[in-house]
């Protein structure tokens, strides 16, 4: 075992490390930013379906859910096609309208998730056509969907998931590029300048990565908070709700992740000068916003912990903590403010000593509702 982690101390570690090296993988031979060439092998009888959708679904549970989210964010975007969101459990008890044709993802790490599986099964029977996001090769769910792209991260052993999240925010988002692209609804610039930077992705996640040892001393200070919450709003409203699952789940510290603007309509009342509150606040359309949500929180002396791009000279001055991670674009930028979050989760439940790998009451993959 000490072999296969590498010499990390946790499969986690090992794993959050290795992101450089499984987007890099998962890219591999689909993309060339230099070339403009963006395919991908497992979407092809099916693509026109894609394309001519007038809706997506997107079923998933757990971290892949919030992988979905962020899709949500882009593929509206890029594609302008609705997306609807669906934890799995609750889309397949609900009775969902699906027209023949409609068109479902499926994401999942294990491509095992009980719920996940049935969700695409229910969608199949009514005619539904389903791309498949999974990490595990031939596993039920890719063998259940229609066509689809696999993540290609390789195995994912910690139970809190962390590279698998990035690669499939890095398949979705060639899956979205390509059908924005042939869609003819993103300009062919914005196009090249996303290829360019997706192709970047991997060096600016090896560069948040050398954040470990402030992350670890930040982890040393809220080790013993009792309660955390995370905010960030557009595509890093996600991030903010994965960052707090992954705290939970390996920590045992309770933690909230809410859209930043809804703070006001609860949470608010539980800022008091005990609650530290990770804020991701990178440079995008919703900077200004988040700005003033982090005054909020100041305000009611909550203790600050702001994830920004690399060179803001604003939030340092009102922040207790500043995490500085690369610039890149805001459609992307979830894969790059993920990793000090995974960091912070991990840091904190070692020093709390938490079986990181193998936490209480959890399973890797569950495959039974
Ligand atoms: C479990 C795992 C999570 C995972 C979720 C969905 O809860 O502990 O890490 O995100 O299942 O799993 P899947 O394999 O479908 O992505």
């Amino acid at each position: 075992e000490a072999i296969e982690k590498g010499g990390y101390e946790h499969f986690m570690l090992k794993e959050i490390f290795e992101q450089p090296k499984s987007i890099s993988d998962c890219m591999r031979g689909r993309l060339n930013a230099n070339e403009g060439r963006l395919v991908l092998g497992g979407i092809r009888e099916y693509a026109n379906k894609l394309i001519t959708a007038d809706r997506i679904i997107i079923v998933a549970c757990g971290t892949s859910w919030h992988a979905g989210l962020v899709a949500e964010y882009f593929i509206e975007e890029f594609c302008r096609i609705p997306v609807e969101v669906e934890y799995a459990s609750e889309f397949r008890y609900r009775n969902p309208v699906i027209k023949e044709g409609d068109v479902v993802f499926a994401i999942s790490q294990s491509g095992e998730t009980a719920d996940t599986l049935a969700a695409i099964e229910l969608a199949k029977s009514k005619g539904a056509i389903i791309f498949g996001v999974c990490n595990v090769v031939g596993s039920s769910i890719a063998r259940a969907s229609h066509e689809g792209a696999y993540t290609h991260a390789g195995p994912e052993i910690g139970v809190a998931s962390t590279k698998a999240f990035t690669a499939q925010l890095t398949v979705l988002n060639m899956i979205a590029l390509r059908v924005a692209h042939q869609k003819g609804t993103i300009t062919e610039r914005r196009y090249h300048e996303l290829l360019v930077e997706l192709e970047n992705i991997p060096s600016k996640v090896e560069k948040a990565l050398k954040l470990d040892n402030q992350i670890q001393a930040i982890s040393e200070i809220f080790k013993d908070a009792r309660n955390f919450l995370y905010l960030g709003r557009g595509f890093n409203f996600p991030v903010a709700l994965e960052g707090a699952l992954k705290l939970k789940e390996i920590s045992y510290i309770h933690a909230e992740g809410y859209p930043a603007a809804e703070m006001k309509h609860g949470p608010i009342a539980l800022i008091d000068e005990e609650m530290p509150v990770v804020v991701i606040a990178t440079r995008d359309s919703s900077y200004d916003k988040v700005v003033s949500n982090i005054q909020e929180v100041r305000a009611r002396k909550g203790r600050v912990i702001a994830v920004v791009t690399e060179g803001d000279a604003l939030i340092p001055q009102m922040a207790e903590f500043v995490i500085e991670v690369p610039k890149t674009d805001e459609a992307l930028m979830p894969m790059v403010s993920v990793i000090p979050l995974q960091l912070l989760s991990y840091h904190i439940a070692v020093m709390r000593g938490c079986n990181v790998d193998q936490p209480r009451n959890l399973a890797k993959s569950v495959t039974v509702e």
